[in-house]
């Protein structure tokens, strides 16, 4: 039983083991649908993994495409301190390429990977177990003569025939693997399961005291995070895991869920990460604003309702005593307590003051932007709220490289339709002007995006919410399109809904530009 007098510990176990984390958010979390990043939001997102203390960052799979290889070769070069890995398949010219990308890295690792269940070697490799043992110990060697650190995963480990699991594990390990991965790739395992699969393969593979063993899990199931840490109870001592527990369908576990679990359970989780966890907020709010994925309200440690207590005994106790209905305080994970800021009068000092206390330090020309944005926003809104800030900050950091941008917009609604839009926008720098109708405000707005850049593409979901509350509240509009197969979301905020959907709209053909850019750059490539 815990001892209830004990204030809630945020701070790890002082001679507790060491855990690695391993970020995968630029690469499980990447490859999920719709989540893609742009080569700036990547830099950004590594670069701000990298202050908080990650260990291993999962920049991506270079030989994916030529913009996957290119964020993974720059992530290499400017990150300070933490690992930088790529990821490849066992085909050589994967490991040749992938460590290409890594080794402008201070540290650089190829984690390379190969199916082991009988079901993946059967229907997915078409290769017999002998075949499958062949591969591991070639693309571990071929990768091993390219750096010293090389990390090698089981696909499907947790569906894998325990013997010959452990065959692997040994020859990738003699074959020079650093560190051995067992992906829950599908979500199935539990708890007591994964912890005694580990357990059992640490002690029947005679050599694995020479590796770190990893556990990586995916949330089918809804357990990727006791999935994880019940892996560490078995003897892995890495945990690989994404911001926001963004991945391949459910996800993979999350970070934040991780790292507080650990801090906050010292008791019963005697480890310790690297991990600053003020920045878990910040790194939240980023993740979700370069992908458009919006984070659930009740998500753990980082939902906006994740420290809000509504009901009146709650609220009763919270004022009695904080430890009545908080484990954690929300200055831990980085939440600060004010969220009444600034008006109209704030000047640019103050500005810079504010974004500072919010974790964000932006650059001279950026500053200016997002002040000038502020103020706009401060002349329409009577309060101007710290969420309300994030929100014009993140537009701008996703607006910066935009081909296509909005200038103005005026919009005829009401009863009497058809409803009218009238927009101006600049395409590749020329200003344009167009009026279309429509079967509402929204359909009319579309529709004039629609007569400035002629286009062909799928409104997949339309999504509108209130960033803080009233009516002159911001409104956060959410978008997700789809072209070929291909699908990105984005997300815009404006006190005017049809303002915030028109940039949403334009946000989401922005991506899709990119992506076509980069798709075009590959098969120009061959
Ligand atoms: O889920 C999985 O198996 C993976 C591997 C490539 C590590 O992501
Ligand atoms: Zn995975």
């Amino acid at each position: 039983m815990t001892d209830t007098t004990t204030p809630p510990v945020s701070a790890p176990a002082s001679k507790a083991d060491r855990v690695i984390i391993f970020d995968t958010t630029l690469r499980d979390g990447e490859q999920c649908p719709g989540a893609s990043m742009t080569f700036e939001e990547k830099l950004e997102v590594a670069a701000l993994l990298d202050e908080m203390g990650v260990d291993v960052i999962e920049a991506g799979f270079p030989i994916a495409s030529i913009g996957d290889f290119e964020s993974v070769a720059e992530i290499a070069r400017r990150t300070k301190n933490a690992t930088i890995a790529g990821l490849s398949r066992a085909a050589l010219n994967d490991i040749d390429r992938c460590a290409e990308a890594v080794k402008h890295a201070r540290r650089g690792r190829i984690h390379t990977f190969l199916s082991t269940s009988p079901v993946h070697m059967k229907y997915k490799l078409q290769k017999e177990p002998e075949q499958v043992l062949e591969m591991i110990v070639a693309s571990v060697t071929r990768a091993r003569n390219h750096v010293d650190d090389v990390e090698w995963s089981s696909e499907d480990g947790t569906r894998t025939e325990i013997d010959f699991l452990c065959r692997c594990v040994e020859a990738a390990i003699k074959a020079g693997a650093t560190t051995i991965n067992i992906p829950d790739t599908v979500g199935y395992t539990t708890p007591s399961e994964y912890e005694r699969l580990f357990r059992t393969v640490i002690e029947r593979v005679p050599n694995s005291d020479k590796a770190v063993f990893s556990v990586h899990c995916h949330d089918d199931l809804g357990m990727a995070v006791a999935n994880s840490l019940a892996g560490l109870a078995g003897g892995a001592r890495q945990i690989e895991c994404t911001i926001n527990g963004i991945g391949e369908r459910a996800g993979n576990a999350a970070l934040e869920e991780i790292v507080m679990a650990i801090n906050t359970r010292a008791d019963v989780l005697p480890y310790a990460t690297g991990i600053d966890a003020t920045m878990l907020t910040r790194a939240s709010k980023l993740v979700s604003a370069v992908t458009s994925f919006p984070v659930q309200y009740n998500k753990a440690i980082v939902g906006r309702n994740a420290f809000a207590h509504e009901s009146g005994i709650h609220q009763d106790g919270m004022l009695k005593h904080t430890q009545t209905y908080e484990i954690m305080t929300p200055e831990s994970v980085g939440v600060s307590k004010t969220s009444l800021v600034m008006g109209k009068h704030s000047g640019r000092a103050a500005f810079r003051d504010k974004l500072k206390t919010m974790g964000y330090e932006l650059g001279e020309n950026a500053l200016n932007d997002a002040f000038a944005r502020f103020k706009d926003l401060a002349d329409r809104k009577k309060v101007v709220y710290d969420e309300d800030i994030e929100a014009l900050v993140d537009q701008g950091i996703a607006a910066a490289h935009d081909r296509i941008k909005l200038i103005s917009l005026s919009v005829i609604a009401g009863t009497r339709g058809p409803q009218r839009a009238t927009m101006k926008m600049s395409v590749d720098g020329e200003v344009k002007t167009e009026e279309a109708e429509g079967n509402g405000p929204v359909d009319a707005t579309f529709n004039a995006i629609k007569a400035l850049v002629p286009h062909n593409v799928k409104l997949d979901l339309y999504q509108v919410h209130a960033v803080t509350e009233g009516t002159d509240a911001q409104a956060e509009v959410s978008v997700r399109l789809e072209e070929n197969g291909k699908a990105v979301t984005a997300r815009a905020a404006d006190p005017d809904t049809l303002v915030a959907s028109a940039q949403a709209y334009i946000t989401a053909l922005n991506k899709l530009q990119m992506k076509r850019q980069t798709l075009n750059a590959q098969s120009a490539a061959g």
